[in-house]
């Protein structure tokens, strides 16, 4: 296990700064017990050693709570419903804003849990230590679908509720999944880049991570949608820059190198608009390639102002998780939920970049 953080966010993609991406606010899981040990350390311990002691603490503390609890799921007592990423990424904040403020209007505890990087075996050990907390609920986003497998059927099977949004878990026993239907949002990207692209040239894909099936259905619609509607464009690269900022911009420059006809850049994933957008900058490349992708992190919204990146697909971050908290309750509740529920996407231009945020929001007016 590396490290669980429980980070504390504000609401809405636009307040994620580009410093969070580095580090990531840590209000650690504490206990009341801990809290003072932990304040100690702060001040005089590096913060990955603080971070996996009380780690450690909230493991200690959460096995004495199991030894005095009865086995299955709290009844009458206040539910506990937890957000299990991919990994510490700032693509999460807004996820978990919108499941942070649906927990305080149903009255549930809400906690995020993430594993330091995007690794199947850590997403599953965070999955089994929430199972022996006997928490209520879990949404997860997927990293790998047959990897979590397991996991979700020993969650189930222990009487939690479990769901996944973002990146669903086709093959595990996952009650829904809530979040973009991604073939078609990978198609509709392919759409307007044929259009930039002038039907012809040499793209290349950025993805983090192989494993997760809404990276690859993202990947299945754009390049069908490339076979379907502009054949004379040709995928060159398909590179795993596995979900990190550092890796996405030497992936780039590799790419620029490998490819000297290189005509765009296209990013199935959240951190690839920022990375590649340094490394054009970088090169003197800036605005020459076209650079497109998915999600609407801070840079990638700088990116567009200054005519860096070209278009962005903007997932409802916020609603994933604001639904993700109404569905576990009614699955509590013990009602059907439909197998996916599509949260929608938008296309973001340098036309729409400063007001589409303030649209969303008007969904959620409290
Ligand atoms: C995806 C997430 C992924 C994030 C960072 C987003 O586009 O929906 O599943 O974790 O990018 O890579």
């Amino acid at each position: 296990m590396e490290v669980l953080i429980n980070t504390s966010l504000q609401r809405g993609a636009a307040t994620c700064t580009s410093s969070s991406w580095f580090h990531v606010k840590t209000n650690l899981i504490l206990n009341p017990s801990s809290h003072t040990l932990l304040s100690a350390m702060k001040t005089r311990a590096p913060l990955w050693l603080s971070t996996v002691v009380s780690l450690a603490l909230i493991l200690t503390s959460c096995s004495k709570k199991e030894d005095a609890q009865s086995n299955g799921p709290s009844k009458g007592k206040e539910k506990i419903f937890v957000m299990i990423p991919k990994g510490v990424h700032p693509y999460y904040e807004p996820c978990y804003e919108g499941f942070k403020d649906a927990g305080a209007k149903y009255g549930v505890k809400t906690e995020y849990l993430a594993a330091k990087a995007f690794e199947v075996p850590q997403e599953v050990e965070i999955i089994e230590n929430v199972i022996a907390r006997h928490v209520d609920g879990i949404a997860i986003s997927a990293l790998d679908d047959q990897g979590l497998v397991p996991a979700i059927e020993e969650a189930t099977k222990a009487g939690i509720k479990v769901i996944t949004f973002d990146a669903p878990a086709p093959s595990s026993k996952a009650l829904t999944y809530i979040g973009t239907m991604n073939e078609a949002a990978g198609y509709s990207g392919a759409e307007q880049l044929i259009k930039l692209m002038n039907n012809e040239g040499e793209v290349a894909v950025l993805q983090g991570g192989l494993g997760a099936p809404n990276l690859n259905d993202r990947f299945k619609g754009f390049e069908r949608c490339l076979k379907e509607k502009a054949p004379n464009i040709k995928i060159v690269a398909r590179e795993d820059e596995q979900g990190k900022i550092d890796m996405t911009v030497n992936k780039t420059e590799a790419l620029l190198q490998a490819h000297p006809n290189l005509k765009a850049i296209f990013g199935v994933s959240a951190e690839v608009c920022p990375g590649a957008a340094a490394a054009l900058k970088q090169q003197g490349k800036a605005g020459k390639i076209i650079l497109a992708g998915f999600d609407d992190l801070p840079d990638t919204l700088a990116g567009i102002r200054s005519d860096v990146v070209n278009f962005c697909i903007a997932q409802r971050t916020y609603k994933m998780g604001w639904l993700s908290v109404g569905k576990l309750v009614e699955a509590m509740d013990n009602k059907p939920l439909p197998k996916e529920i599509d949260t929608g996407v938008i296309i973001i231009t340098k036309a729409n970049a400063d007001s589409y945020m303030q649209d969303m929001k008007k969904e959620f007016a409290k």
